[in-house]
């Protein structure tokens, strides 16, 4: 299966979402969402993002499929109609398989899960999940959806912390620990 790396932003709850949106507007995590999601080292390759079908329905309209993303929604509804170029999956694992292929391998470089709480439960248990880049926001927001818990094996990197800009603090989670993992990371939220 493909690997892959997660990026959230989570409040001082570890909530994610509230009525099926973000309770906080923070264009500047925003930038950085887009900045680490479209980043690529070779010029002819674009990302993957992988979400949830309410994490889509969730995006506004005008801004969704991602652009100079591959879009791979994950639905268990047969009939559910995408706009054409972006994938419609019936699980998670099956859409890694799929993208580990030569064949579904092609012009891609990275591969990123964005959402929401129920893809984010399953994908950080995989051993394919090799990396989290995290936003913290230093509030309450009374969430409904949350993020689960982080396994042992994925540690965050402390030395990589950039400061705090007083709202937020953004953060590396990563399998091995490594600071050369670390790709992406600007612009500060
Ligand atoms: N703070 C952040 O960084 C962030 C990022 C993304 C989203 N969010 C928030 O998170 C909330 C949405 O999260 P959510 O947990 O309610 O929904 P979600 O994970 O976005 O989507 C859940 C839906 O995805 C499909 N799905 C998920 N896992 C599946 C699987 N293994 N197999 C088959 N289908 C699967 C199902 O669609 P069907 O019902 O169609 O089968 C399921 O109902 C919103 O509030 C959103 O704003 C926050």
């Amino acid at each position: 299966m493909r690997n892959f790396e997660i990026i959230v932003a989570v409040d001082a709850q570890g909530g994610i979402g509230k009525d099926g949106g973000l309770p906080w507007s923070l264009p500047r995590d925003l930038e950085r969402f887009k900045a680490i999601t479209t980043q690529v080292v070779d010029p002819n390759k674009h990302n993957a993002v992988i979400m949830g079908r309410k994490t889509w329905e969730s995006l506004p309209a005008k801004y969704r499929p991602l652009p100079k993303r591959f879009n791979v929604i994950i639905t268990a509804q047969k009939e559910y109609s995408l706009p054409e170029g972006v994938l419609k999956a019936r699980g998670l694992t099956e859409v890694l398989r799929t993208l580990d292929l030569p064949s579904g391998n092609e012009n891609l470089e990275k591969v990123f899960i964005i959402g929401g709480g129920q893809l984010f439960a399953e994908a950080i248990n995989l051993p394919q999940c090799r990396k989290i880049h995290m936003t913290r926001i230093l509030k309450d927001f009374h969430c409904d959806t949350f993020f689960p818990q982080i396994p042992p094996r994925l540690r965050e990197i402390p030395s990589a912390t950039p400061p705090s800009s007083g709202k937020t603090t953004s953060i590396f989670i990563s399998a091995n620990g490594r600071l050369s993992d670390i790709s992406g990371c600007c612009p500060r939220s």
